[in-house]
């Protein structure tokens, strides 16, 4: 049934990439000048959970690193990295080659690019909104050379955070819009990644195609439930998948995907969660006190509603709804 498993990770950057031509296009057409030894336009992805933002740009460096040889690369998740230290010294190892001692200072880390970047070099920021200090942005901007893919849900929730003056200088460059994939799309994704992982035959495109209808145009989602229903499958000993498990497989999907979520949130997020968890729904009041109670070091309410609960919800963890008594918030039905 299953050939290989690696097929089906988060991580694994597919050959082709299905139905994103104009997204594609987009982000190498930033990236061309870098061909002609110029320095590449910024460009900033938005767009859902599972549309393809990450694997569009890993693929589109993939493939200016294939016509241009040695151009220095780096990608950094914001999410696991959010420090301004905590960026720029990724950036320093990865784009300078330099070797960086512990606790240096963001000013030194920032010479170091400057002057260890002798070419064009691209960084990929995921999870952009996720920078503690999205001025960290402004650091970049000042390294000669290098341009940025900065990978985020919506464009707000980025660039709101930025004083004017910073905005003016960071917010320049190429705007790419991803939605949700259309069934017909999804269907493809997973006919596609069927033949490089599963055994020829394991699945029908009826199959394939009643899982792209559950997920709602995610490619995370379904990916995960083929991954699922092979698994079940196999396990029945059969060779082939039946259509009778897509749905208990695409539930289960679900529940995976929010796990390995839920392991990646930061302290403040997990907090939050744990708090509507418990004592859902509340009101953004009470969820703020339980919050402040529960985490050791917490932060402003504002800095919660600018960065931390939006990410809950993008990545369908938690759901809110506007009442009189402004808004509430609740785990996702899901
Ligand atoms: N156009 C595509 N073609 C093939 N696989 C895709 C495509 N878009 C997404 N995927 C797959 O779906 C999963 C989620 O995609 P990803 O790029 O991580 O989404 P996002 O970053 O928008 O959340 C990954 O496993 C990826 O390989
Ligand atoms: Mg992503």
């Amino acid at each position: 049934m299953l050939r290989d498993g690696t097929v089906f990770e988060d991580e694994h950057l597919p050959r082709e990439i299905v139905g994103r031509n104009s997204q594609m296009n987009e982000v190498t057409d930033a990236l061309a000048p870098v061909e002609d030894g110029a320095r590449a336009e910024n460009c900033f992805l938005f767009g859902p959970s599972g549309a393809g933002k990450t694997t569009v740009a890993r693929a589109a460096v993939r493939e200016l690193r294939r016509a241009v040889h040695g151009v220095p690369t780096a990608y950094i998740n914001c999410w696991k990295d959010y420090t301004r230290s905590g960026v720029l010294e990724r950036a320093a190892k990865d784009l300078a080659g330099a070797a960086v001692p512990k606790n240096v200072a963001a000013r030194e880390l920032i010479d170091t690019l400057q002057n260890g970047i002798d070419a064009p070099s691209v960084i990929v920021l995921d999870e952009v909104d996720q920078l503690q200090d999205p001025g960290t942005l402004y650091d970049l901007h000042s390294v000669p050379g290098l341009a940025w893919i900065c990978i985020a849900n919506r464009e707000v929730d980025l660039l709101a955070r930025l004083d004017e003056r910073v905005h003016s200088r960071v917010s320049v460059g190429y705007r790419v819009q991803f939605d949700r994939y259309t069934v017909d799309t999804t269907a493809e994704i997973l006919d596609r990644r069927a033949a490089e992982g599963l055994e020829p035959g394991a699945v029908d495109r009826p199959t394939l195609d009643r899982i792209a209808e559950l997920v709602d145009g995610d490619a995370r989602q379904a990916i995960t439930a083929l991954r699922v229903a092979a698994r079940k499958a196999e396990r029945e000993g059969l060779s082939t998948i039946p259509p009778r498990l897509v749905d208990d497989a695409v539930l289960d999907a679900e529940a995976a995907v929010r796990q390995k979520t839920i392991s990646k949130l930061n302290d403040h997020q997990r907090v939050l969660y744990e708090c509507i968890e418990e004592s859902g729904p509340l009101i953004q009041k009470e969820l703020y006190e339980q919050y402040e109670q529960e985490h050791p070091d917490p932060i402003t309410l504002r800095g919660l509603r600018k960065t931390h609960l939006p990410k809950l919800e993008h990545y369908n963890l938690i759901e809110t709804e506007r009442g009189g008594d402004g808004k509430t918030y609740r785990l996702a039905s899901g």
